[in-house]
C-alpha cells in the first residue's frame, strides 16, 4: 500500500549506510510502487555535490547492491533525489535545507541521522534551531544509543528537547528482519506453541548470533564498543525480549513495547561477584575462514593494547512466574565458524518412555528458528523409523524454509522500517524506557568486566569462540545447538 507523500532527509547520505543500506530499500519500495511520485529524498553530507554528481554516487550504490536493476525505474527513483552540502560543524548549509522543506510544510517529514552518534545530538538541536520541526515530523536515529545508561540517558534528553517521544523511532534494524517479525507470528497465531511456552516445558533457549567476519573497515568504532554494546544491548536482548514476552493486547506498539519492556525489567541482574560465572568475553587472534587465513583483532585494529571484547556468551535469566529457572544462554561474536543467526527453543524430555533400550534415544523437542541466512523455521520431533526392524526411534526435522516455501525476494529490514517510519507505526522501534531497561541490565556487565583483572580469552578466528564458552553451557549439562 502506497505511504503518504513525503520529504525523507537522509543526513550522513554520503556514508556506509545509504550505500548499502538505505538507498537500496527506498529503491526497492519505489520499484514495488510503495513510494509516491511526489515523494521526495533529500540527501546531506558535507561534501560539496551538485544534485546531479549525488545521484550518480547514488547509481553507483544502487548498481552494486540491487539486483536486477531497472533502468527506467532507476532513472525515475533518481529524480526523486536532491542534495544539499551541510557543515555540522560550522553550521553552513541549513538555511538550504529549509528553503527546501518549506516548500511544503505540510507533507510528512522525517529526518534520518545516518551518522555516528556523537552527531546525533547536534543534528537534532540543529533541525530545532532552524525551526524545521512540524507536527508531522519524526527523526530517527540507529544504534548505538549511548556507550552506557548515562551516556544513553543524556542522548535521549538533548533529542526529547527537540522532538516528542512519539517523533523519535529509534532503529534496532534486527527488529525489521523478516524472520524476527515471525517470531510474533509463530509465537501468537498459532495455538500449538503459547501454551508450552514456559519454565514447566521449555529447558532453556539460545540465542546466538555469530558472524564469521572480522570487524572490517569498522574497527576504530568497533573498539569504543566491543559485542556486548555493539550486538546484546539491542539486538540480542530485543529477540530475547520478543521470545520471552507475554502476549500484547495488540500489535499496537505501546502494547508490544510495554511487554518487552516488563521483559528487561525481570532480566535477573548480573553482579559484580557473578559476572565470572556468568558471562564470557573472547577476543579473536589469527585463524582461517572461509575465505584462507586471516589476521587477529589485534593486528586489524594496529594496536596491541586494546582489550575490546569481540565475543560474548551470558547466561541470562528472567525472574518471572513464566520463566523462573530457564537459562536464556546469549551469545555473538565476530569470525566465529560460521555465518548464522538462530533462536532455538530446547523444550525438556519427555516424563517417561515406554519404549525399551532398542527403541534407541529418545530427544526431546527443539524449535529452531533460523533468522538468517537459510531463513526458516524446523521443529524436531521423534518418528519411527520406517521399516519392519521393530520399533526403533529417530529425530527427524520438520523443515520451513522461507525460501521454499515462498518463492519472493526476502525484503532488507530497511526496506520495512523506512516505511514505518513514514507511516509513523512504532511498534518495531525501541521506545525510550527499553533502552533504559536495556543499560541498566549491561552496564553492572560492563562494570564488572572494567574492574576485573582478567581480560577477554583469546579464541582462533574462524572456530565457535572460547572454550569457557562451551564450558559455560557445559557446566548446567546442556550443549550449543551446533556441537549436537
Ligand atoms: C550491527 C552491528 O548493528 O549489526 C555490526 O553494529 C553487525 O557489528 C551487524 O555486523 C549485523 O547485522 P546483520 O544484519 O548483518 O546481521
Amino acid at each position: 500500500i502506497e505511504v503518504q507523500e513525503f520529504d525523507l532527509v537522509v543526513f550522513g547520505a554520503s556514508g556506509d549506510l545509504a550505500h548499502r543500506k538505505l538507498l537500496p530499500a527506498l529503491y526497492h519500495r519505489y520499484a514495488d510502487g510503495q513510494m509516491p511520485e511526489n515523494a521526495r529524498v533529500v540527501c546531506s553530507s558535507r561534501r560539496s555535490y551538485s544534485d546531479d554528481e549525488y545521484r550518480t554516487w547514488a547509481r553507483d550504490a544502487l548498481t552494486e547492491h540491487v539486483k536486477d536493476l531497472e533502468e527506467e525505474c532507476l532513472e525515475r527513483f533518481l529524480s526523486k533525489i536532491c542534495y544539499v552540502s551541510i557543515d555540522i560543524g560550522s553550521g553552513n548549509g541549513w538555511e538550504d535545507l529549509k528553503a527546501i522543506l518549506d516548500q511544503r510544510p505540510d507533507v510528512i517529514r522525517a529526518f534520518y541521522l545516518a551518522v555516528g552518534p556523537d552527531l546525533f545530538g547536534t543534528i537534532c538541536e540543529s533541525i530545532g534551531k532552524a525551526g524545521l520541526v512540524t507536527e508531522q515530523s519524526r527523526v530517527v536515529i540507529e544504534k548505538p544509543i549511548g556507550k552506557n545508561g548515562s551516556s544513553a540517558k543524556a542522548l535521549n534528553e538533548t533529542v526529547g528537547k527537540v522532538f516528542k517521544e512519539e517523533q523519535i523511532f529509534r532503529i534496532d534494524h534486527y527488529l525489521g528482519k523478516e524472520t524476527v517479525q515471525n517470531l510474533m507470528a509463530l509465537r501468537f497465531a498459532n495455538a500449538l506453541f503459547e501454551p508450552l511456552w514456559n519454565a514447566a516445558h521449555i529447558d532453556h533457549v539460545q540465542i546466538t548470533v555469530a558472524e564469521s567476519l572480522g570487524t572490517g573497515g569498522r574497527a576504530g568504532y568497533y573498539d569504543t564498543a566491543g559485542a556486548l554494546r555493539d550486538m546484546v544491548q539491542n539486538h540480542i536482548l530485543q529477540l530475547l525480549c520478543l521470545v520471552a514476552m507475554e502476549p500484547p493486547e495488540s500489535m499496537d506498539a505501546d502494547s508490544v513495547r510495554d511487554e518487552k519492556l516488563k521483559v528487561l525489567k525481570a532480566l535477573s541482574p548480573i553482579s559484580e561477584a557473578m559476572a565470572d560465572k556468568l558471562t564470557v568475553r573472547g577476543q579473536y587472534k589469527a585463524g582461517a575462514s572461509a575465505g584462507g587465513a586471516v589476521p587477529g583483532y589485534l593486528d586489524e585494529l594496529g594496536r596491541d593494547d586494546s582489550t575490546t571484547e569481540t565475543f560474548v556468551a551470558v547466561k541470562a535469566e528472567i525472574a518471572n512466574w513464566r520463566w523462573a529457572g530457564v537459562p536464556f544462554y546469549l551469545r555473538t561474536g565476530k569470525r566465529l565458524a560460521q555465518r548464522v543467526s538462530e533462536i532455538v527453543v530446547q523444550f525438556r524430555p519427555i516424563p517417561h518412555s515406554i519404549f525399551d533400550e532398542e527403541a534407541g534415544t529418545i530427544s526431546a523437542n527443539r524449535l529452531i528458528i533460523r533468522l538468517q541466512p537459510d531463513e526458516g523455521v524446523q521443529m524436531t520431533v521423534m518418528i519411527k523409523d520406517p521399516g519392519p526392524g521393530g520399533m526403533r526411534l529417530r529425530q527427524v526435522p520438520l523443515d520451513m524454509s522461507f525460501a521454499e516455501a515462498f518463492k519472493v525476494r526476502n525484503p532488507d529490514a530497511y526496506e520495512r522500517l523506512i516505511m514505518d517510519v513514514i507511516r509513523g507505526n512504532q511498534t518495531l522501534f525501541m521506545r525510550r524506557d527499553e533502552v533504559d531497561a536495556a543499560w541498566a541490565w549491561i552496564d553492572p556487565i560492563l562494570q564488572a568486566w572494567a574492574n576485573s583483572k582478567d581480560t577477554p580469552r583469546a579464541y582462533t578466528a574462524g572456530t565457535w569462540g572460547p572454550s569457557a564458552s562451551i564450558a559455560l553451557v557445559e557446566r548446567d549439562g546442556r550443549t550449543w545447538a551446533e556441537e549436537d
